[in-house]
């Protein structure tokens, strides 16, 4: 296994998951919007760039390096190819993991063209030594080969024509300092809210040929995470229901009853979420409780109920993390249906909460 591998742990393809799987890969070509005119949402990100791009147009010379930061599934490929179009420069793409030895990075930097876009995908898993040798490509379009081993090895300067570096990362956050400031222009990608998600759902329907009306867009949207690649794989989802089920037309009625049968709920949730929530409410009284003890009461491992489960769950306000264990908010008793019980004081991160069970469901 790669050292640098950190992904979280996924026991099951899930169909909400963010990362592309299956065949998200070949239907994700088909989707993507070729310019940035095309690409929906992300306004800020959209300005910057374009001035970005604009500029270095004008100017006739290649554009600063950019880092792109978000989650996945937010249009960062997406964007570095949009960022080759607009160029009008070829790309090459590759990956932080795929990129072992500083050797390996000093033969893609040296047979790069003038203008290239080099597509950097998960910057923050590239190996040190290759880390410093991009830090002098980025910044004096120059890197040292070495020649031979030991007291005996030389330093073998090689010019490299001028190029822009996208590098994209889920964790802005792990990147050394020293790389982040080469990086000319930085854009954070948010999550999408559901006008943006509808209007990606309704441009695929188009581009797959699918009959859609604006209610069923919405449906989709809303059980998407603020993720277009989850919005486009629940609309394949849709597309087949509809198709075998009924006359093919996909309504409010058709994609709520379709993402029924995948197990997703009105707003994303999945089976593995709302065991967990379910568990947390009804067998712990909304916590707080350990997450090992949430862990075994779902029949999962720790790691999964924490990095699979969980960010979604406390990103839509429906569990809090303190430091006493999990608490469920109002909003989880309200999404489920059920009603808390009557002491419950305020939550989330109320430490009176569910306290009556502390010494049984602690940890
Ligand atoms: N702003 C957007 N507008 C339309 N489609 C989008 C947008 N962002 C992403 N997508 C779609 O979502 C899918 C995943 O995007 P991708 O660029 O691969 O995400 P990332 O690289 O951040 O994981 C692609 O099929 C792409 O077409
Ligand atoms: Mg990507």
């Amino acid at each position: 296994m790669n050292p640098y591998d950190e992904t979280a742990p996924a026991p099951e393809e899930r169909i909400v998951g963010a990362a592309a799987e299956g065949d998200d890969q070949a239907v994700e070509a088909a989707l993507r919007p070729k310019d940035l005119g095309e690409f929906i949402g992300q306004e800020k990100v959209r300005q910057q760039l374009d001035l970005v791009l604009r500029a270095a147009r004008q100017r006739g010379a290649t554009a600063d390096h950019v880092l792109l930061s978000g989650a996945p599934g937010l249009g960062k490929t997406t964007l570095s190819m949009i960022i080759a179009a607009e160029m009008n420069a070829p790309i090459r793409i590759t990956s932080g993991p795929a990129i072992q030895h500083a050797g390996d990075l000093a033969a893609i930097l040296s047979s790069l063209q003038e203008g290239e876009i080099l597509f950097l995908d998960e910057i923050h898993r590239m190996s040190r030594p290759a880390e410093e040798m991009l830090y002098m490509a980025m910044e004096d379009f120059r890197v040292d080969v070495i020649v031979g081993k030991g007291p005996g090895a030389t330093a073998i300067p090689l010019d490299l024509p001028p190029f822009t570096l996208v590098g994209a990362t889920t964790r802005a956050g792990l990147l050394p300092p020293p790389l982040r400031d080469r990086f000319g222009f930085t854009a954070h990608m948010e999550f999408y809210g559901p006008r943006e998600l509808e209007r990606v759902v309704v441009r695929s329907a188009g581009l797959l040929d699918v009959e859609i009306d604006p209610a069923g867009a919405a449906e989709i949207a809303g059980r998407s995470r603020g993720t277009p690649r989850i919005a486009n794989r629940l609309l394949r989802r849709v597309r087949d229901y509809a198709q075998v089920k009924a006359d093919g037309v996909v309504t409010r009625e058709i994609a709520a009853t379709a993402l029924g049968v995948y197990e997703v709920d009105g707003r994303g949730l999945d089976r593995l979420d709302r065991a967990v929530l379910e568990a947390l409410l009804k067998l712990f009284g909304g916590g707080p409780v350990g997450l090992s003890t949430l862990a075994v009461a779902v029949g999962e491992e720790r790691e999964t109920v924490e990095e699979v489960a969980e960010p979604f769950l406390v990103r839509e306000g429906l569990l809090a993390r303190t430091p006493r264990g999990r608490v469920a908010t109002p909003a989880a008793w309200a999404h489920l249906g059920l009603v808390p019980p009557q002491v419950a004081g305020p939550v989330p991160g109320a430490d009176q909460a569910g306290s009556g069970q502390q010494g049984l469901f602690g940890s």
